[in-house]
């Protein structure tokens, strides 16, 4: 099988379009709503250390080696594992890793469009006015009357199913791909002016401390699952989202170069937001670790101070939603492709299946903040464990036989061909770097978590 497979989606007009499609997947919610409130929960600094050692040695790697895969494979995850497990000799239960992939998709997509629809519903908080001269109490409120209302989170979720489905259906390289190429730098200056409003405010130092410095006796062996976790869903790696949009990456792109551009966006946007944010926590006596709603009751705080705070407010909330749009699409495009690819589907229709599914677990999501806000397994609603199972367990799971599928099941000679780094100490870095840290760092973690490691 030495010709190229060809992909029925074509490919990237550009390298700069693939960059751009894969940084809208990569930022969104996990780097805005996600990475603070985990951060505020995990005590801080030395969380945000470990996520960033989980990025340079497990995410970046993991990247490079799912865009490989999938330009190889040039199909959805489940043919392309099938195809290049046939070319390197191996056995076609290599096929799991990509049936794992679109059921975590379906599954992170399921409370993804919940929370993006919390967004949805604070553009038009912001354009109200009702932030102005808001007080911690009343923004909280705020929050929990709208988390409290099953009917309202039911509409929001449903609007942005139907966005995300659109999007999809029409293919991905639409209009969307244009919009976020001025959307994320539009995103980046909001935030830069809302760490500008936090520093104004007398706690920034402490905010940053918090951030930045360091204290390990915060951190459990379950802190550093939950950032490992992260570093996984925050670049979207470990279910072939980015396999599939690797898939239609032309020949002469470099790899690892646009690997390198995409993870420094996307960390440097989390970094921008936990700035942001955590100067407001302290600033008005919050706590850090208040939980999903953390983005949702201080933010409103600045914008209800700052000059021209409903505008700002209301674009904020507006590019948050398009960033959680251009992630969404990404979560459901390997299932959507799988239909087609495997069931003759057209694409109208495998849209229409996926997106029935999908909405109708959300509806898990949205009981678990309310109806079922007391239902509890260890001590987690089905929100939580959904995310628990998806973030900290699949897509890291799905990681590790990223890792040893590309570099001890693929040969040597196919993996250099199709990354084709010219630095010969690069390419022995990677591969060092697949074939032994990243397994072992995933294990350890893995053990380390579930107490085996004392
Ligand atoms: N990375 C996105 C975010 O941070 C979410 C996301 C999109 C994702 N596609 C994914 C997470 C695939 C895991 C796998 O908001």
């Amino acid at each position: 099988m030495s010709e190229p497979r060809k992909s029925i989606h074509g490919q990237w007009s550009s390298r700069w379009a693939f960059i751009l499609a894969a940084t809208g997947s990569a930022v969104g919610l996990g780097n805005i709503w996600k990475f603070p409130y985990i951060t505020g929960e995990n005590g801080g600094g030395a969380f945000v250390l470990v996520y960033l050692v989980c990025i340079a040695i497990v995410g970046i790697p993991i990247m490079m080696a799912e865009i490989m895969l999938g330009r190889r494979g040039r199909q959805n995850p489940i043919n392309t594992m099938g195809a290049l497990a046939r070319e390197a000799g191996q056995s076609q239960l290599w096929r799991l890793l990509g049936w794992s992939g679109v059921i975590a998709g379906f599954l992170i997509l399921s409370y993804y469009s919940v929370i993006a629809g919390w967004a949805l519903a604070y553009v038009f908080r912001a354009a109200s006015g009702v932030f102005i001269g808001g007080t911690a109490e009343g923004v909280g409120k705020l929050f929990s009357d709208l988390t409290g209302d099953p009917e309202r989170l039911l509409a929001w979720h449903t609007i942005f199913m139907i966005m995300t489905m659109i999007v999809v259906a029409r293919g991905v390289r639409g209009g969307l791909e244009k919009a976020v190429r001025f959307l994320m730098p539009a995103l980046f200056v909001l935030l830069l002016i809302l760490v500008g409003y936090a520093m104004t405010t007398d706690a920034f130092a402490q905010g940053m401390n918090f951030l930045f410095k360091p204290d390990f006796s915060k951190i459990s062996g379950n802190s550093i699952l939950i950032a490992m976790g992260h570093a996984f869903f925050t670049l979207s790696l470990g279910m072939g989202a980015i396999m599939i949009y690797g898939s239609y990456v032309p020949r002469d792109t470099s790899i690892a170069k646009t690997t390198f551009l995409i993870a420094g966006a996307d960390t440097l946007v989390a970094l921008l937001a936990g700035m942001a944010i955590f100067p407001i926590v302290f600033a008005n006596g919050l706590e850090p670790g208040a939980g999903p709603g953390l983005i949702f009751k201080t933010l409103p705080l600045a914008f209800g101070y700052m000059k021209g705070g409903i505008v700002i407010g209301v674009l904020f909330f507006i590019l948050l939603v398009f960033a959680a749009w251009s992630s969404s699409i990404s979560l459901i495009e390997p299932a959507v492709t799988w239909l087609v690819e495997n069931h003759g589907m057209t694409r109208m229709r495998a849209c229409a299946w996926s997106g029935i599914v999908t909405w109708l677990m959300g509806l898990g999501t949205i009981f678990s903040f309310n109806y079922w806000s007391e239902v509890k397994l260890w001590g987690k609603t089905f929100f939580d464990l959904l995310d628990y199972l998806t973030a900290n367990i699949m897509l890291p799971l799905g990681g590790l036989f990223i890792a040893l599928f590309s570099a001890w099941a693929m040969s040597r000679v196919a993996s250099a061909d199709e990354l084709n780094i010219r630095n010969e100490w690069g390419y022995a870095l990677w591969r060092f770097l697949v074939r032994f840290v990243t397994p072992l760092a995933v294990i350890i973690v893995f053990l380390n978590a579930i107490g085996v490691m004392k």
